[in-house]
């Protein structure tokens, strides 16, 4: 085998211990989005805004290094909607 090639073969075994290691308490963490228009009131005015669960800015997620994060996102406006964090 070159020994370039055993050298990746060997930092690939590693990494594979590494992600075994970190993933031992390692969860699955679900959360659930539901997009909607609400009213809201900031500042003394009242207007029909996108939000998730009801909150403006949307919820925190919550996460520790390794988990899995799985968030189950409902739009239930009539168009299209992207979400960024
Ligand atoms: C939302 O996006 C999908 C996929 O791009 C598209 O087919 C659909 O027409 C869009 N709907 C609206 C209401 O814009």
């Amino acid at each position: 085998m070159p020994r370039h090639l055993s050298q990746l073969l060997l930092v690939v075994m590693v990494n594979c211990v590494l992600l075994q290691a970190l993933s031992v308490h390692a969860i699955t963490r679900h959360y659930k989005f539901n997009v909607v228009m609400r009213k809201m009131s900031r500042l003394c005015s009242t207007k029909t805004i996108l939000t998730v669960n009801g909150k403006f800015p949307g919820p925190t997620l919550y996460a520790r290094e390794g988990d899995n994060v799985l968030v189950k996102v409902v739009n239930h406006v009539p168009h299209n909607v992207t979400i960024h964090w």
